[in-house]
């Protein structure tokens, strides 16, 4: 569940502290990536290298860092999140939060940070029951903060023992899986999605591509993902990052794509935004092709694979539900509906990529789609929207169709 999830984990300034290396690996042994605040309380007791170590990146601790503003910037670390995690979350530093003070890194981030947050609070048992810390803790309750622990046990202050010793790393863990399910209309779905171009090589500095961003695609990645499904997005050379809790596989060609859809099934459904390059040299040069005086050299392509036919007609592995798209120039409705019959998919969204769609610098690359949906039951126009939205309502779709009744709708 934590796999490929990105936690920022900020250490607070208390004995815990040396847990918190821990908790790191724990975190990473479960696929998570790791970036690491520490306070400069925290410094007392661990060092940012052990963290660093651990994590295997650069451990942030200053808020006016020059260089670290500029590598990255601190409100991009709590953007760039699925959640924050803070442990041990001191006294001091739950005040901070729940009074929205931001005079450090770590309080900056956390009021700059619209991610869920978990906290592990750590301190003295007088502490935690301070009135003042209680009213910190309903404050940050109310504020949609989730707390593990504390736990009670032994303090490290000798003979002291009460509720502030911070949840053991697994515990942590556990409130972080529990934190991170999204329960959605695709919760316990495999989706499987493609996007972006392809590039078939001609010769090693040379190939073939087309104008694919990889918009659509990834934004119906993220959009399942965010209905809760396990999502593996298999994307061709793209500008984008990687969206937020999917499993991404990167590939170049036509056929690396096919091979990695193929590893990826069983999925209950496989959505194919990508503009895969219907031929490729049917040679590849291993060397640099050379002007040299020569004849202007012919092209001889091949055919690709049709990675969306090849899926929709599996015998046993094919998803319940294929969706293909089809980008067309003139006849966009006819032209899709025999591609829906030709490629044996169940739904075909037809979209107008010829200059005269009307949408502004086109929709290869741009951020706008004018979509039709063909399944066997016709032809549903839907309103021009932006590629987010599209995503949004092709999901919501899909989620319908899988549901409960297990009929396509
Ligand atoms: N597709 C695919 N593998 C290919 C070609 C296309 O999976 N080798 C998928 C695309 O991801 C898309 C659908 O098939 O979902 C239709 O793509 P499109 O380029 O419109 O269709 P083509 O088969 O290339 O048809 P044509 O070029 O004749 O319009």
């Amino acid at each position: 569940m934590l796999a490929h999830k990105r936690i920022l984990l900020v250490i607070g300034g208390g004995i815990a502290a040396y847990k918190s290396l821990d908790l790191i690996r724990r975190l990473k042994e479960r696929g998570a990536s790791v970036r690491v605040i520490m306070t400069a309380a925290a410094q007392h007791f661990v060092t940012p290298l052990a963290a660093g170590a651990l994590s295997h990146t650069k451990v942030f601790t200053e808020l006016f860092d020059r260089e670290a503003e500029h590598d990255i910037g601190h409100i991009r670390l709590s953007r760039e999140a699925d959640l924050v995690i803070v442990a041990p979350a001191t006294a001091d530093l739950m005040a901070k939060m729940a009074h929205g003070l931001a005079d450090d890194l770590a309080s900056a981030v956390l009021l700059a940070s619209d991610k869920p947050v978990l906290v592990a609070p750590a301190m003295n048992p007088l502490m935690w029951a301070n009135p003042a810390t209680a009213r910190n803790v309903a404050q940050l309750a109310a504020d949609g903060v989730a707390f593990v622990g504390p736990n009670a046990g032994a303090m490290a202050e000798r003979g002291e023992d009460g509720p502030g010793r911070m949840a053991e790393p697994l515990e942590i863990v556990a409130a972080a899986e529990t934190r991170l399910a999204v329960a959605g209309p695709l919760t316990g779905r495999h989706v499987l999605v493609t996007s972006g171009p392809t590039h078939e090589p001609i010769d090693p500095v040379r190939y073939i591509a087309n104008r694919s961003s990889g918009k659509q695609g990834h934004a119906i990645a993220a959009a399942a993902a965010r209905a809760g499904a396990q999502v593996t997005l298999v994307s061709g050379p793209v500008n984008l990052p990687d969206p937020a809790g999917v499993a991404v596989r990167h590939v170049e060609t036509a056929r690396e794509m096919l091979a990695a859809v193929e590893a990826a099934l069983p999925a209950d459904a496989a959505i194919f935004a990508a503009a895969v390059a219907d031929w490729r040299a049917a040679t590849e040069a291993g060397e640099k092709m050379k002007k040299d005086g020569q004849a202007i050299p012919a092209l001889p392509l091949a055919e690709n694979p049709d990675i969306l036919a090849t899926v929709a007609r599996l015998a046993n592995r094919r998803p319940r539900l294929v969706i293909g798209f089809a980008a067309e120039t003139e006849n966009v409705v006819a032209y899709a509906q025999v591609k829906r019959l030709r490629k044996g998919c169940d739904w075909i969204l037809a979209n107008d990529v010829s200059p005269r769609s009307g949408i502004d610098g086109g929709v290869m690359g741009g951020d706008e789609n004018l979509i039709h949906l063909i399944s066997e039951k016709g032809v549903e126009h839907w309103p021009r929207a932006s590629k987010a939205e599209v995503a949004e309502r092709l999901v919501a779709r899909v989620a319908t169709a899988l549901g409960p009744l297990e009929t396509l709708s």
